[in-house]
């Protein structure tokens, strides 16, 4: 899986009950397709065994600076990627300050390159000015800190010193392995889910939408190293916790709202949302009653969001469109939208095929140019579906 595939990441581990969570970040690096290698610190070991990581990396794990006299050299140039988790109070307080007394410290000093570190530790360790310091010397460094994040700590304190799930730190991994790219810096928004429009206190109009593709590409635009402002209707799926711009909406009203204030300096839009067409005129504040006889919902035009974001972006931003259409004549409906949308890309899918439908992990799909050249890809998963978009669009995008 991009960018994992084949690239070697090494995972340190300091002393902190949070190791455990470590364990399944490096089962989902493994997952993932890297080759993992981890350096156990002797306090690390006391909460996971290293027998727990050799199982999950099949390789040895290194504990001592005495295995091998060049170790901590070699594992450092090994390494595409190296994080921390979790990182220390102390581990932390010795990289500030160089020190190198274990394989641990003396291979990250070692190291052609910087780390991404993982804080855990009791709130007032983590809020004391000395942690403090050092997390600073260690961002000019320029290593990445990763959280810690809010939430119950060990002797059931609560505050800032939790290590961030494992979901999040493979998320952080991936943008590291991702390198340079065009992206990086540039401001992309994407739209995803459904939107539901009210017909009274507590039915709606709705759609199928799962968010899961707009989703996706959202993730993998910040991945790249954009920045990304995500916004979704209500969404079955969740959205990827460690994006830290997420607008929540629920009407069509409301994302276009959001999407015009958000697009104003964009570099590129996903309009993956499945916006809705009608919504009902005159939505009832009330529970609609059986009894009331209603027959009939009188519905209007909801406004095109992509026609409002167009007036609102920058004339450089690069529009992606999506089209669901179903059965024979898809394809020339697709790039009719995408002319009629102005779009310079469009993708179309049609989810009457197998393993292209809303709520599935897979996708289908047809990216449509604005010369109207077509490229029907395979049946993909919906985060590799994601990227193929945005290798596509990203030759459109402006400047270099
Ligand atoms: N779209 C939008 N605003 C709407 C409806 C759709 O911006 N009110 C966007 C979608 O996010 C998608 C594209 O327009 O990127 C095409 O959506 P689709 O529902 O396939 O097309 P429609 O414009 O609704 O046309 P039709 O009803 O004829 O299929």
């Amino acid at each position: 899986m991009r960018p994992f595939d084949g690239r070697r990441v090494l995972v340190g581990v300091s002393g902190g009950i949070a190791a455990y969570k470590t364990a399944e970040l490096v089962r989902r690096l493994i997952g993932a397709g890297a080759d993992v290698k981890v350096i156990l610190t002797d306090s690390g070991a006391r909460f996971v065994g290293p027998v727990t990581f050799e199982g999950l990396t099949g390789n040895p794990v290194h504990r001592s600076l005495w295995e091998g006299a060049l170790q901590h050299i070699e594992l450092g140039r090994w390494a595409d990627a190296i994080i921390v988790a979790p990182a220390t109070a102390n581990l932390l307080a010795k990289l500030a300050n160089g020190m190198a007394d274990d394989l641990l410290s003396t291979t990250l000093l070692a190291a052609p390159r910087r780390a991404l570190l993982a804080p855990a530790m009791n709130h007032r360790m983590y809020e004391h000015p000395a942690t403090r310091r050092n997390l600073e010397a260690l961002r000019e460094f320029g290593h990445q800190i990763v959280g810690p994040a809010y939430g119950e700590l060990a002797e059931r304190e609560e505050g800032w010193g939790r290590m961030v799930e494992p979901d999040v730190l493979l998320a952080h991994v991936g943008r590291d392995l991702e390198g340079s790219s065009r992206w990086r810096g540039k401001r992309v928004v994407v739209t995803a889910g459904p939107t539901w429009e009210p017909v009274d206190a507590v039915r709606f109009l709705g759609n199928r939408s799962s968010g899961r593709m707009g989703q996706a590409l959202a993730a993998a635009a910040w991945r790249r190293g954009a920045d990304v402002v995500l916004i979704r209707g209500p969404a079955r799926e969740p959205a990827p916790p460690w994006l830290s711009d997420v607008r929540q909406v629920k009407t069509a009203q409301e994302m276009g709202d959001e999407l015009t204030e958000a697009v104003r300096e964009a570099a590129a839009l996903f309009m993956a949302a499945a916006v809705a067409d009608f919504r009902p005129v005159a939505p009832s504040a009330e529970k609609i009653r059986r009894s009331s006889g209603m027959e009939s919902i009188a519905v209007e035009s909801c406004p095109d969001l992509l026609a409002l974001a167009s007036h609102a972006a920058p004339a450089d931003c690069v529009r992606v469109a999506f089209a669901v259409e179903l059965g024979r004549g898809a394809l020339e409906s697709a790039k009719r939208k995408l002319s009629e949308k102005g779009a310079d890309l469009i993708v179309l899918n049609d989810p009457s095929e197998p393993g292209a439908a809303f709520d599935v992990e897979t996708n289908r799909v047809t990216i449509i140019d604005s010369k109207g050249a077509s490229e029907e890809l395979p049946l993909m998963l919906k985060s590799e579906v994601a990227d193929a978009i945005l290798d596509r669009s990203e030759g459109l995008l402006a400047g270099e």
